[in-house]
């Protein structure tokens, strides 16, 4: 399906240039949450999960109270944003808020609910479960396995901050409305020495975006280029009319969250396998994750391995002319973005599954190595001795999260 947006007044099948953004397009802006054109980029996040209560006239009054006073707009993040880049001042906390279907019933809202069939039955529907070969409901952490109505996104640059607002700011507002608080999921970005965002293998990870401001095509084309890779996205590759308004100003997203516990351990095991059963020797030995992820961890992409490496990992680049050999078709990035290379669609067809991802990680443990310092091993069995010990099983991962328009 081609996305054809041609009623709304605003232009959906093009990115918007907010800094030149007309008076709708403004307020189409303010209208709309932040962190779905261009993510909060917040270090610390507390996900509050909640229920709301029996009383719908005051759950309502919740909701109008969070969107008056804390929620962020796009149009405040943008700005805040620029301060930032000019001032070094991060504007302060960020507050974004999710509702599911069933918080839409709660509130007695379902006529302005979106209409998409799996967010009708939402992610712990047997269904879904199945789709997305997830384990069955009873093998989910357990707080996850309860029914939620919405999800209450807090960020800021200290984790002292997140933990004092969502403690005596938000969870108190949200009970004193008769919400039930299910779980509190924290988040916490992690850096390397070049001071990009990795996860916990160890790699840069966020650097591909779908872009949906021209003021970000601009300053990618200008610092890394755009010649060979477009990472110009339209509006419609998260915005979604909001039926319960259809003013042609009003949107919002299909929002979703994935709890993805990492074994990292066994990561790293399954590298140094790759290494010896390909003979790899010394440096080259980092070859191995780099075909399995599709980016060296400095996030130099594989296809481009022997080109210079810079301080922001490369995003300018196709794989056409990559049977396989230099980043395998397995690698996490060409599976999920072929570039045109993927053999059952188009180009433009492959382009309509990226999504605006927005995830960070989260650590329940503490990591007695950080993953940028991790010793060398020239070979299975060194790594078994020396390293493994160190690295964790389990007890961190990645919040997975993600606005699509379906
Ligand atoms: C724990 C789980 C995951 C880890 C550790 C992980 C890690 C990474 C890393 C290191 C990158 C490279 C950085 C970049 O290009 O931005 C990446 C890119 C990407 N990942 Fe993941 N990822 C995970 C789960 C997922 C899931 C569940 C999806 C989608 C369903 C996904 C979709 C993508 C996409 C679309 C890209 C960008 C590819 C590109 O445009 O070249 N990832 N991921």
């Amino acid at each position: 399906m081609k996305l054809s947006h041609t009623d709304s007044i605003i232009n959906l099948n093009a990115p918007l240039a907010w800094t030149t953004a007309n008076p709708e397009e403004q307020k189409m802006l303010q209208n709309l949450q932040g962190n779905i054109l261009k993510s909060h980029g917040r270090k610390f996040t507390a996900n509050i999960f909640f229920r709301l209560g029996e009383d719908i006239a005051q759950s309502r009054r919740l909701l109008r109270e969070l969107a008056n006073y804390h929620i962020s707009d796009a149009h405040r993040q943008l700005l805040d944003t620029e301060k930032f880049k000019q001032t070094g001042d991060g504007g302060g906390a960020f507050c974004h808020l999710a509702l599911s279907y069933k918080g839409y019933a709660a509130l007695d809202l379902l006529d302005a609910a979106p209409q998409d069939d799996d967010f009708v039955k939402g992610m712990q529907h047997a269904d879904s479960i199945k789709a997305l070969h997830d384990p069955d409901l009873c093998c989910w952490e357990t707080e996850f396995q309860k029914e939620f109505h919405g999800l209450l996104l807090v960020a800021d640059e200290s984790e002292y901050d997140v933990l004092k607002l969502s403690r005596d700011v938000f969870v108190p507002l949200l009970e004193k409305s008769g919400c039930s608080i299910h779980i509190i999921q924290n988040g916490k970005a992690i850096h390397n020495q070049a001071g990009n965002g990795i996860e916990h293998f160890g790699y840069v990870d966020g650097r591909s975006q779908p872009l949906m401001l021209w003021e970000d095509i601009n300053s990618e084309s200008m610092s890394s280029g755009i010649s060979r890779w477009d990472p110009a996205f339209p509006l419609a590759t998260a915005l979604v009319e909001d039926p319960g308004v259809c003013d042609g100003l009003s949107f919002g997203s299909y929002f979703i969250f994935r709890k993805l516990e990492q074994n990292v351990q066994d990561f790293k095991r399954r590298e140094q396998e790759v290494a010896d059963l390909l003979g790899f020797k010394d440096e080259e030995r980092e070859l191995a994750g780099a075909m399995l992820v599709g980016r060296f961890e400095d996030g130099t992409p594989a296809t481009l391995s022997d080109e210079a490496k810079g301080q922001k990992p490369p995003n300018n680049f196709s794989y056409k002319g990559d049977d396989g050999t230099r980043c395998p078709f397995h690698a996490h990035i060409r599976k999920t973005n072929p570039r045109g290379t993927g053999g059952f669609e188009d180009e433009a067809d492959e382009r309509l599954h990226l999504m605006a991802r927005r995830g960070i990680p989260f650590e329940e443990i503490e990591r007695r190595v950080h993953p940028d310092n991790l010793p060398e091993s020239t070979s299975l069995a060194e790594f078994e001795h020396k390293v493994a010990p160190l690295l964790p099983t389990g007890g961190l991962g990645l919040l997975f999260m993600a606005y699509n328009n379906s």
